[in-house]
């Protein structure tokens, strides 16, 4: 499939005088804009009063920007329900971890448990589909904006509770099975009946993992069916496209399972603000990074949203400037926002848009950049766009392009560590990123992939790190395929509900090889390793008579295989994880790339283009490029 790369941006246009729309329209066609985003706040607009709709302004602001020739994806506003929405129902407000109630006066006020909620919320996604789905200017539809934003995809609310309840006696049939499936013996945690079981939080000490487990998954079922409730009613009224803006890491629901009901994956990308994150590198890492972003934190989500999206995927919301929401809000290097925006397209990305399009004066994020000053002068995502548009419009149309590598990304698992990480630095996504950025580094394309996945033939090398299960139908298809797999450390070493499994992990067949015990390693106390560098965070004492492919210092087993399959004994530091990966590469016969420090690549089927996220020029096979520097190579003439 080739796809046709287009830019655009997020509107609101009940921010600004309505004298102001057909000149901000005509601007965004100058600026070489194809899409805006308009509606996801608007709720209060939309219905001031309960019952009373007033659409005539959503009309006009869709006809003026339909005419202009632009397509206008539309929000639904479920993310920012009004003061009278809160004040009928008080009790659709989420809960916190501590308990307590997360009140009205920003956004995402919301539990997804609330029934009457959902309720309110499938009446205007209804009158919204009623009145724009067959209008020719809606050419997109986004569901709700950032499901979890905020740290609200789990509610510990009284709704939770009961649907927690209902949830667990679906899942588990009876309480016997349930407690029999936590363990419940265990400290006399055992329940009579669904009633007794309470939510998570607020234990003396630990909750049982397990039980942890459950919730997690429950919300991240809420979430899924609170999403389809409004594509099930959309799909009604529409044929056009439905997506959702999800961001970046982000694991607290199955990604997977919401794009189930969708047809384009998106994210927002905010390579700046998201530097500050924890675990985000050291202090020499953010100051070489502060202007351009974590060289593989953005190539890492396109490559999850294309699997999360089916190969349909957008940027719906790229940083334009600085941000407001970060502890520090530098501005990006001059060039960052041309080169994120081809880096998206480069990993496959049909749109990419920019947020905002103008600056607001007021309100929470008047200190966020937009396209367009507050007074309306350019700002510099403004002429990066228009750059960027000029020269999308002179390259042909590329398809992504297949990738001789495979990583396997699975939304429980980041939840199962979450639960029980045995170590403070034991974090699923931190480990997947980790290893995607040593592939990176060697100038591999890589392709992120559902531990559903029953076919791997089309890959010469799959990485299954940090599984909770590593399931029969998985572990065959992993040995099925002529590649070369390596799974571990901590892949299948739980039940699915969180216990250890019998016989011991990791349990592959053909494989001789036990986990003997695990430990968790400080900072400072790492597990040296006899070809150089060590293993970090967690190691674990492999013992067998299985073929031991890699050496601790003390000569013990670090990792072991049988056939294809390899697993590995701990969480390697870069160095380690570099050799690992040469020797890989070199048995799977992928051809490796030197690249100057910062520097990434990525090959579609036409074209190889390596980006300079470095903060100064480099010299890339002998020519210069510059920081923030993009350059594309027809494949061939590389
Ligand atoms: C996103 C959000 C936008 C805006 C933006 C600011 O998370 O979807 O509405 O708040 O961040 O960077």
């Amino acid at each position: 499939m080739t796809l046709k790369r287009t830019l655009g941006t997020c509107y609101y246009p009940e921010h600004w005088p309505r004298d102001q729309w057909e000149a901000d329209a005509k601007m965004m066609l100058n600026a070489g804009l194809t899409w805006v985003r308009i509606g996801e706040f608007a709720w209060s607009r939309l219905e001031p009063v309960e019952g009373t709709y007033a659409f005539e302004w959503l009309d006009d602001a869709i006809n003026v920007l339909g005419q202009a020739g632009l397509k206008v994806v539309l929000g639904t506003p479920t993310a920012t329900p009004p003061v009278w929405m809160v004040q009928k129902h008080p009790d659709m407000l989420a809960h916190g971890p501590d308990g307590v109630v997360r009140k009205f006066g920003s956004r995402r006020h919301y539990c997804f448990s609330h029934e009457a909620y959902k309720s309110e919320c499938a009446r205007i996604t209804t009158a919204l589909g009623e009145r724009y789905g067959r209008n020719p200017f809606v050419a997109a539809w986004q569901t709700d904006n950032e499901y979890g934003c905020h740290e609200t995809a789990r509610s510990y609310s009284p709704a939770a509770l009961a649907a927690f309840r209902i949830w667990l006696a679906d899942r588990y049939g009876t309480i016997d099975a349930l407690n029999t499936a936590w363990g419940n013996v265990f400290w006399s945690m055992e329940y009579a009946s669904f009633d007794d079981v309470d939510l998570p939080i607020l234990t003396v000490t630990e909750p049982n993992p397990s039980h942890v487990l459950a919730f997690y998954r429950f919300s991240s079922d809420q979430v899924v069916a609170f999403n389809r409730l409004q594509t099930e009613i959309l799909r009604e009224y529409t044929d056009t496209p439905l997506a959702h803006n999800y961001m970046g890491k982000t694991v607290e629901f199955d990604h997977f399972d919401v794009a189930a009901d969708l047809d384009i994956s998106s994210w927002d990308s905010y390579p700046l603000g998201f530097l500050d994150q924890k675990n985000r590198g050291d202090l020499a890492h953010k100051k070489a990074y502060m202007r351009q972003g974590d060289p593989d934190f953005q190539a890492f989500h396109h490559d999850l949203y294309r699997a999360v999206g089916k190969g349909r995927w957008w940027v719906m919301e790229q940083q334009p400037g600085p941000v407001n929401w970060a502890p520090y809000n530098p501005a990006p290097l001059p060039g960052m926002q041309r080169l994120w925006a081809w880096e998206a397209f480069a990993h496959g990305a049909e749109a990419v848009c920019y947020f905002r399009w103008r600056q607001a004066p007021f309100a929470q994020e008047q200190m966020h950049a937009g396209m367009l000053r507050p007074d309306s002068e350019p700002a510099a995502a403004f002429h990066a766009s228009v750059e960027v548009a000029g020269e999308l419009a002179a390259m042909p149309d590329v398809d992504a392009g297949a990738s001789p590598v495979a990583l396997v990304f699975d939304y429980p698992s980041a939840w199962a560590w979450e639960a029980h990480p045995q170590s403070e630095q034991f974090e699923y996504f931190e480990l997947l990123l980790q290893m995607y950025r040593g592939l990176r580094k060697l100038g591999l394309s890589i392709d992120i992939v559902p531990s559903t996945t029953t076919d791997f033939s089309q890959y010469q090398l799959t990485f299954a790190p940090g599984l909770l299960t590593l399931g029969s139908d998985l572990q065959a298809a992993l040995r099925t395929t002529s590649g070369q797999v390596i799974v571990g450390p901590r892949s299948g070493s739980k039940t699915d509900e969180l216990s250890i499994p019998n016989p011991l992990p990791p349990a592959i067949t053909g494989l001789d090889c036990t986990i003997d015990f695990v430990e968790s390693l400080r900072d400072w106390a790492p597990v040296p390793l006899a070809d150089g560098g060590a293993f970090v965070h967690w190691a674990e004492a492999l013992v067998g008579q299985g073929d031991v492919t890699m050496k601790r210092a003390d000569e013990s087993p670090a990792m072991m295989r049988y056939g294809n399959l390899s697993y590995l004994g701990g969480w390697p530091d870069p160095l380690a994880l570099d050799g690992i990966l040469r020797r890989a590469c070199n048995e799977a016969g992928i051809a490796i790339h030197a690249l100057p420090e910062g520097v990434r690549m990525r090959e579609t089927t036409t074209h190889r283009f390596y980006f300079n996220y470095a903060n100064h020029e480099v010299n890339l096979n002998g020519t210069p490029l510059a920081a923030a520097g993009v350059r594309w190579v027809k494949i061939g003439d590389a």
